[in-house]
């Protein structure tokens, strides 16, 4: 079997930014909350009737593709990881397909909310490895902001998140030391309405809930909103941040180990940790909990607050640019999110 690597990264952001002044003149929180709990200074909105989480898709693979010094002909399997498609259903991926042209080519859409990317860069390294697929694109795209609460009854999840999109493209290699080493995936679905978008969805009306958490009395309701829905407005995403958080933190350093005892290898020995950026108190509390020098961790949400699936590959491809992922260094991603979902990958780049 061969390994995958990363032939090619791109990313592209909005380029509209929001700050947490522009926030403070629709809802009432201030910067300085902001900053001290999250670090986010600001984040970039997608523009209304123009852009979309798979339009934004589209321009990253572009530059992916471009890097990986093929063209959009060669892609033969496409995966998108979003939490905010274009669409109830379809996927992003065939809306990604049909922009680029690409039509006729296998196209996967998963639904691994901040831990997309880590478990898409798994499925992709499967086929790869495989030798099932050449040219794998995989694209983390979100677009937060058309579907945020902007009362200041939503902010202490609108204040987080932005939009913005990063795409990788994978291909075999020989060389059986560099390329993707390993990957590790986890969930915990006990925890599956601590961060939750719960509707339109067809629960039905289920208790679907632990005794433990409990769930929210939800109305019957489908693929569409009750009118009661409307009333309570429970239509957008609530997050029980302090539950976040505490898991966040022990999970994180969790699985980034697990990568590093897999391969034999120490937290000494990382070049580079790119943890899904979900906050920078909780990346800081990552890197002392493992002694990493400041060198060693990526951080970027300051400027973009929390994408996502985008996360990873924009903070990747920034780190890249920027002359800090180089030929032979060893990267660590790891994520957490909704779910609770979990993963980690080592890479020889
Ligand atoms: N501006 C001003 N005040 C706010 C805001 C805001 N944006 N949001 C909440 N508050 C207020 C609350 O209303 C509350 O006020 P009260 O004391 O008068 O009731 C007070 O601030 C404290 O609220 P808490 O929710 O207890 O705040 P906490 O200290 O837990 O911080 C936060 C909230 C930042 C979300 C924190 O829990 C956290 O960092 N959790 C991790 C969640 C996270 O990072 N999620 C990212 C997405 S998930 C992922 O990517 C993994």
């Amino acid at each position: 079997m061969k390994n995958a690597k990363i032939a090619g990264i791109g990313y592209y952001v909005p380029e509209k930014i929001v700050t947490n002044n522009d926030l403070t003149k629709v809802m009432d929180t201030s910067d300085e909350w902001i900053q001290e709990r999250t670090g986010i200074k600001e984040r970039r909105y997608a523009e209304k009737h123009k852009e979309s989480t798979s339009t934004l898709g589209v321009k990253a693979a572009e530059i992916a593709i471009e890097r990986a010094g093929i063209t959009a002909a060669d892609v033969d399997f496409i995966i998108f990881a979003t939490l905010s498609p274009d669409y109830y259903f379809p996927g992003c991926a065939v809306l990604l397909q049909r922009q680029m042209g690409i039509q006729g080519i296998g196209a996967l859409d998963i639904r691994n909310q901040c831990s997309g990317f880590v478990y898409g860069l798994s499925i992709a390294d499967q086929f790869v490895k495989t030798g099932m697929y050449k040219n794998v694109l995989l694209v983390g795209s979100e677009v937060h902001s058309f579907g945020l609460d902007f009362s200041t009854k939503g902010r202490n999840v609108t204040v987080i998140f932005g939009d913005g999109a990063g795409a990788v493209v994978l291909q075999p290699t020989d060389d059986k030391k560099s390329g993707i080493l390993s990957t590790h995936l986890h969930a915990d679905g006990d925890y599956a309405e601590k961060l939750a978008y719960l509707n339109p969805g067809c629960h039905g009306g289920v208790h679907l809930g632990t005794e433990e958490f409990g769930y929210p009395d939800q109305e019957f309701g489908g693929a569409y909103l009750t009118e009661k829905m409307w009333q309570d407005e429970q239509y957008y995403p609530n997050m029980e941040g302090q539950a976040v958080f505490k898991m966040a933190v022990q999970k994180f350093p969790e699985v980034i180990m697990e990568a590093l005892q897999t391969n034999g290898l120490e937290t000494k020995d990382v070049d580079m940790l790119i943890p899904h950026q979900a906050n920078l108190r909780i990346s800081q509390f990552v890197q002392k909990r493992l002694g990493l020098r400041d060198d060693q961790v990526w951080n970027n949400i300051q400027k973009y607050g929390n994408t996502t699936a985008a996360s990873i590959p924009i903070a990747l491809c920034e780190a890249w640019e920027a002359g800090k992922v180089k030929d032979g260094d060893l990267v660590c991603m790891a994520a957490f999110g909704s779910g609770f979902t979990w993963g980690s990958a080592l890479i020889r780049w």
